[in-house]
C-alpha cells in the first residue's frame, strides 16, 4: 500500500468506515486508493473538475487494480452527483472559499446521514463562518504538519440549527479541543500571525486592526 502524505493521512483518519465516499478534487486519487486498500471504504467516486488530474487518477486506480471499486468522474464540485450516490464527502487540498462554494452549490448535503471531511489549504475562517451560519456543525478538527506547514481538517455534519458559538469561533473552531502539540502550535502561530497583520494595518484600518488584536488575544487564552 502506498504511503499517504501526513496531510492526506489526517484527512483519511476522519473518514468514517464502511461508507460510500466521494472525493472531490481527487487529482491523483491517492486518497480513494488508500481508503479502499486499507478497508475503510468499499466504494469511492473520485471526482475532479479537469481531465488532466482524472488521467492521473485513472493511472493510480488501474495500477492498484481497483477499477471496480473506484469510479472516476468529471465534475465541478458535486454538480454531477446524485444525492444518494455517496454519504461521506471529502473536499481536501483546496482553498476554504472554494470549499464553501462547492458545499453551497449542493444543498442535498443537508440531507440526513451525510458526513463531510474538509481540509482547507487557506481561509479556514471563511469556511467555518460559512458552515456555522448555514446550519452545519463542526464535530471535531485535527491538525497535521506537512512539509513544514500546519493544516486543519474538519469533520462536519448538517444539523440545521443555529448553535451559539463563542466570540471569534470562526478563527479557531474546534482546534482548542484537540490539545495536541500540533494544535497548540497551530493556535500560537495563528495568534502571532493575526497580531502581526493587525500591526501592519494599524494606521490604514484601525477598526480592522483592533478586531484582529482581539482575536489574537482570545486565541492566546485558548492555548494551555
Ligand atoms: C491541490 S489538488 C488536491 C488533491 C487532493 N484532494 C489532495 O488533497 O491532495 C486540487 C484539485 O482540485 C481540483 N479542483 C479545483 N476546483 C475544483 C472544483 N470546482 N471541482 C472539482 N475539482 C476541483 C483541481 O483540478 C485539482 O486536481
Amino acid at each position: 500500500m502506498k504511503n499517504l502524505s501526513p496531510r492526506l493521512e489526517a484527512v483519511a483518519s476522519l473518514v468514517r468506515k464502511g461508507r460510500r465516499v466521494a472525493d472531490i478534487g481527487t487529482d491523483h486519487a491517492y486518497l480513494p486508493v488508500y481508503l479502499v486498500q486499507s478497508g475503510v471504504a468499499d466504494f469511492c467516486i473520485a471526482a475532479d473538475l479537469r481531465k488532466g488530474p482524472l488521467e492521473n487518477a485513472k493511472k493510480a486506480v488501474e495500477e492498484a487494480g481497483l477499477e471496480e471499486k473506484i469510479i472516476l468522474r468529471l465534475s465541478d464540485g458535486l454538480q454531477k452527483f446524485e444525492p444518494d450516490e455517496a454519504d461521506e464527502i471529502v473536499i481536501a487540498g483546496m482553498g476554504g472559499i472554494l470549499i464553501a462554494q462547492i458545499i453551497e452549490a449542493a444543498p442535498w448535503l443537508q440531507k440526513g446521514g451525510k458526513h463531510l471531511v474538509l481540509q482547507p489549504m487557506s481561509h479556514p475562517e471563511v469556511l467555518r463562518k460559512f458552515l456555522i451560519t448555514n446550519g452545519y456543525n463542526i464535530l471535531c478538527e485535527t491538525v497535521c504538519e506537512d512539509a513544514g506547514k500546519l493544516y486543519c481538517v474538519m469533520s462536519v455534519e448538517f444539523c440545521g440549527e443555529y448553535i451559539k458559538r463563542p466570540a471569534f469561533y470562526e478563527y479557531y473552531g474546534e482546534i482548542p479541543q484537540c490539545k495536541t502539540e500540533l494544535s497548540e502550535k497551530y493556535l500560537s502561530n495563528l495568534a502571532f500571525r493575526l497580531s502581526r497583520d493587525a500591526d501592519s494595518m494599524r494606521c490604514a484600518d484601525p477598526a480592522r486592526a483592533d478586531k484582529l488584536y482581539k482575536v489574537s488575544e482570545k486565541i492566546e487564552t485558548l492555548i494551555n
